[in-house]
């Protein structure tokens, strides 16, 4: 029986799988690392671009509805006064009167340091924050911060957005960028850090349609994870209580994801009712009203905002792909990344060193590396060379062999079940093409045939 990942897998094996093949290294870890901060290296910089681009690709490029934004992280101060962020975006902080250690207290069981059990002191609000200074001068009145959420600048660019595109509501803009939260307590890998990425959605809508925009995203967003591999049974929705709602939604549900350490929240989405605009129109002393063209009135928008974490989200992914199957006396590690996200699409490998073979196994890599991601190697024995590639989660290789020499033909071996297939190599490209958009293996082209079904290679 193959060990199943989310849910069952341990996010130790995810750490090292991460660490070993080069996605997540810590941060800063010749100096001992940095606590909560992390570096996606060259497989885990490749994986995330990928959730960022399947992302913009379905919110942004493949709608007429939605516009994107790069706003800058540094943002005008009031903004966070207009936000709320200034004064409520903070958490319940005790300390420990004996090791001093600090904790969220809405997180402890009881009153005792989780530690060493020492008493803690009465919990004051701790804002999450960052300050920085802007220019030379570390001075009150230079004070900005690194924005916590990518959010604002989208409600700041409203009415720009509305007078250079003309779009009519019901219309979104989209971001995805840094965020900086200082977290009390961090963990659980990228699951939580105190600087990562965040992909989101501001949908302005007449307010007497929010509940129907809310229920649209809610869904959308939970298949965009499903569309993309993640198994139905590990996602859930929850609905926040009253008292968990944030200062600026009326209503907010949790797209949650089963991780190792138990269900979690993935991706949040709020109808923010029109706070935002009220608060910034209040604050900057700008109009930020939309004229309703049927009925002749401005209109302050509602905002339904689907939030998303990308590091979450690639956690997300590698956690649902991991899975071991026995392989012989070994175990194959594998990772079932829908193509759209594996990091490599395909590797070409020459059965052997022999030069003849890499210089044909070469020819084929020059051929294919314009159109995708494709790694060539050429290292050890071939079946080792398979189970590097389905650790990482390439869906196919293509393999050179002596026959190659004598037909001009070449293998196809898909990650999965490891199926090969055989093919002219004139053929390759547009194969790999349709396999890539999730055409069956074994339909084949002119020319082609079964090579062979399941097995260990
Ligand atoms: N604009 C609304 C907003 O920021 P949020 O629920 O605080 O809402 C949205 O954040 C998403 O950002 C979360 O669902 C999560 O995926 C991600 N996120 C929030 N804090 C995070 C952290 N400390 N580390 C990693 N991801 C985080």
């Amino acid at each position: 029986m193959a060990e199943q990942a989310s849910g069952k897998v341990s996010m130790e094996k995810i750490v090292s799988l991460c660490q070993r093949r080069g996605f997540i290294f810590a941060s800063s870890e010749i100096y001992g690392g940095l606590s909560s901060c992390w570096d996606y290296g060259p497989l885990g910089v490749e994986l995330k671009q990928n959730v960022k681009q399947a992302w913009w690709r379905s919110v942004v490029q493949e709608r007429d509805d939605m516009v994107g934004l790069d706003a800058s992280i540094l943002m005008h101060p009031q903004i966070w006064a207009a936000s709320g962020h200034l004064k409520q975006f903070a958490d319940p902080l005790v300390e420990c009167k004996r090791c001093h250690l600090r904790w969220r207290a809405d997180e402890l069981k009881d009153n005792s340091c989780p530690s060493c059990g020492g008493e803690v002191t009465e919990p004051h609000l701790f804002n999450l924050m960052f300050k920085t200074f802007m220019g030379p001068v570390e001075e009150e009145a230079n004070i900005v911060y690194l924005r916590p959420e990518t959010a604002q600048g989208m409600f700041v660019n409203f009415q720009n957005v509305v007078n250079t595109t003309r779009k009519r509501l019901p219309f979104g803009i989209a971001q995805i960028g840094k965020a900086f939260r200082n977290e009390i307590t961090t963990g659980n890998f990228i699951f939580r850090s105190r600087e990562f990425e965040q992909m989101e959605i501001e949908f302005f809508v007449k307010p007497e349609t929010d509940e129907e925009w809310f229920n649209y995203w809610l869904e959308e967003r939970r298949d965009w994870y499903v569309n993309l591999g993640i198994k139905k049974e590990n996602l859930q929705l929850r609905q926040h209580t009253k008292g968990e709602l944030a200062h600026y939604a009326r209503k907010c549900y949790d797209i949650d994801y089963r991780f190792p350490m138990g269900w979690a929240e993935l991706e949040g989405v709020a109808n923010r009712g029109d706070f935002d605009l009220v608060q910034h129109a209040s604050y900057s002393g700008k109009s930020l009203t939309y004229l309703d063209e049927e009925t002749n009135e401005h209109i302050v928008p509602y905002i339904i905002e689907p939030s998303a974490g990308v590091d979450r989200s690639v956690l997300a992914f590698l956690c649902d792909a991991y899975e071991e199957e026995p392989d012989k006396d070994e175990i194959r590690v594998l990772l079932h990344f829908h193509p759209t996200l594996a990091p490599i699409k395909v590797a070409v490998l020459p059965l052997s060193k022999r030069e003849q073979l890499v210089q044909v196994a070469k020819e084929v890599y020059a051929e294919l590396r314009p159109c995708w991601m494709v790694q060539y190697d050429d290292t050890q024995s071939i079946g080792r060379r398979y189970r590097r590639q389905d650790e990482i989660g390439t869906p196919f290789c293509v393999t050179v062999d002596f026959q190659s020499l004598e037909d001009n033909q070449v293998t196809i071996r898909e990650r999965d079940s490891m199926n090969q297939i055989r093919l002219p190599r004139a053929e390759l490209k547009r194969t790999l093409a349709a396999k890539l958009e999730g055409e069956d293996l074994f339909v084949l082209p002119p020319g082609g045939q079964i090579w062979k079904e399941g097995g260990n290679g």
